[in-house]
């Protein structure tokens, strides 16, 4: 199994290309599912989970054609849903990745069946689907979880007022989906505001869906008989954006990132002015200067636009070598510090009280043997590597190609020292 060496105590600088989105092009891409008009996404990309994905839509009749680019310059994806004639999503796709679940919503709207494995716990919490499920029964779909199976049946879906007990970003996007081939208004309330829902409404509409209030928490939905084809370019990854931004702050670095968009980063971008360091926002590029050393700054997760979950783990390493404490607390995900074990044997020093994490900066960390256990873990080892004096070896890097487009090409670009090793 593939794992990654990294040789730290490099300032990063220079440029590099920001991606498309991971969390957006996963629920567009089973968008296509929808109509059967093809549709073309640009900026895709090219990373295992999409691969995933678009075996997944492949095995159920869709036919996919997938030019792949160069890293950072995004793949061109043509769906054709025409032929769909497997409205299944069997637990072995759905296993090595929970976003299958998406399929759901798409799949009974337009077929009236769909049966798709139950998505199991994972790494960074239990993660149910029962808000996706309670939301297409409101539709009057017939949904029966059995064997491991959720099959759902509606001759045709009807619009419903829906409310969900929590925030949830693919339970939004299903039920969105799913919405637009109902008959009659849906109104989600209570409904994710991540500029991944809006990215894919964007896209829902100009595929002929009534659509309105996305990036709100209400969102209305009219139904219509059927959608059309479209070419859709996803947003580039706030995630991976923000990834970069803390990874050239936590050694000190300058960087510019291109093809990215500092409106959906609000919330983190403000956390990095609190550590020090300078930003500059430009039309569709990021600029950072860090300063000698980061102040430690305190963190609390909640759904956007407040702090993204997706980033907490970047801000520990972050924390971690800043001067003073720091307060992390994770409201999202029950079991998402898996990482502070792995740069407590890094040299930081971390203690861990139910959802809440005490980061004491420490003036540097020492390379070491660690294991990544989730995508956003992974990260989090990567910049903490990138800091630490001396060789740090990353294992089970499998996560980071889930979601990370060409990362050691793009670290290698800014000056890190950083190889793949068997
Ligand atoms: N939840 C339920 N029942 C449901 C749905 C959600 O209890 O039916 C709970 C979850 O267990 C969690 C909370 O609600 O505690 C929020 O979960 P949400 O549904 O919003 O998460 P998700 O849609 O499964 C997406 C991203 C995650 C990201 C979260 C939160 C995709 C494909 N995944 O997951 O991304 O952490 O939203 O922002 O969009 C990642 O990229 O590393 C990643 C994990």
């Amino acid at each position: 199994m593939d794992k990654l060496l990294i040789a730290g105590g490099v300032p990063l600088s220079g440029e590099v290309a920001i991606s498309g989105a991971k969390n957006a092009a996963l629920p567009l891409l089973c968008a296509a599912l929808l109509t059967r008009e093809a549709v073309t996404f640009t900026n895709v990309p090219h990373l295992n989970d999409i691969g995933t994905m678009l075996k997944l839509l492949a095995q159920m009749g869709v036919k996919v054609a997938r030019e792949a680019a160069r890293v950072g310059a995004g793949d061109t994806v043509t769906l054709d849903a025409s032929g769909l004639d497997n409205a299944v999503a069997p637990y072995e796709m759905v296993k090595t990745m929970r976003a299958s679940i998406l399929v759901l919503g798409p799949l009974v709207a337009r077929t009236g069946e769909a049966k798709v494995s139950l998505p199991g716990g994972c790494a960074i919490g239990a993660r149910p689907v029962d808000q996706h499920i309670k939301g297409l029964t409101a539709m009057g779909a017939e949904i029966a979880v059995e064997h491991g199976y959720v099959h759902a049946r509606a001759t045709r879906l009807k619009g419903a007022r829906l409310f969900t007990d929590m925030v949830t970003v693919t339970g939004t996007e299903n039920l969105m989906m799913a919405a637009c081939l109902a008959e009659g208004e849906t109104v989600i309330e209570n409904a994710a505001r991540e500029p991944e829902v809006v990215d894919l409404a964007n896209c829902l509409v100009a595929m002929g869906a009534r659509i309105s209030g996305a990036g709100g928490d209400v969102i209305r939905i009219q139904g219509v008989d059927a959608l059309h084809g479209a070419t859709h370019r996803i947003m580039p990854d706030r995630i991976e954006t923000g990834t970069y931004l803390c990874a050239a702050a936590a050694t000190g670095g300058e960087i510019r990132l291109t093809g990215a968009s500092a409106t959906s980063l609000d919330a983190v971008i403000d956390k990095l002015m609190d550590t020090g360091c300078e930003i500059i926002a430009e039309r569709d590029a990021i600029r950072l200067k860090a300063p000698r050393r980061l102040t430690a700054v305190s963190i609390r997760t909640a759904p956007y636009p407040a702090f993204p979950t997706d980033m907490q783990a970047q801000f520990m390493a972050i924390n971690a070598v800043a001067d003073g404490t720091a307060v992390m607390r994770e409201t999202i995900f029950e079991n998402r510090f898996m990482h502070a074990v792995e740069l407590i044997r890094l040299g930081a020093d971390i203690k861990i009280d139910g959802n809440t994490a005490f980061v004491k900066g420490v003036p540097k960390l020492d390379g070491a043997t660690v294991m990544a256990t989730d995508l956003r873990a992974s990260a989090s080892l990567v910049i903490a590597g990138l800091v630490a004096q001396g060789e740090t070896l990353i294992e089970r890097i499998y996560h980071l190609d889930r979601g990370y487009e060409g990362l050691e090409q793009k670290l290698a670009a800014l000056g890190a020292n950083i190889r793949r090793v068997k």
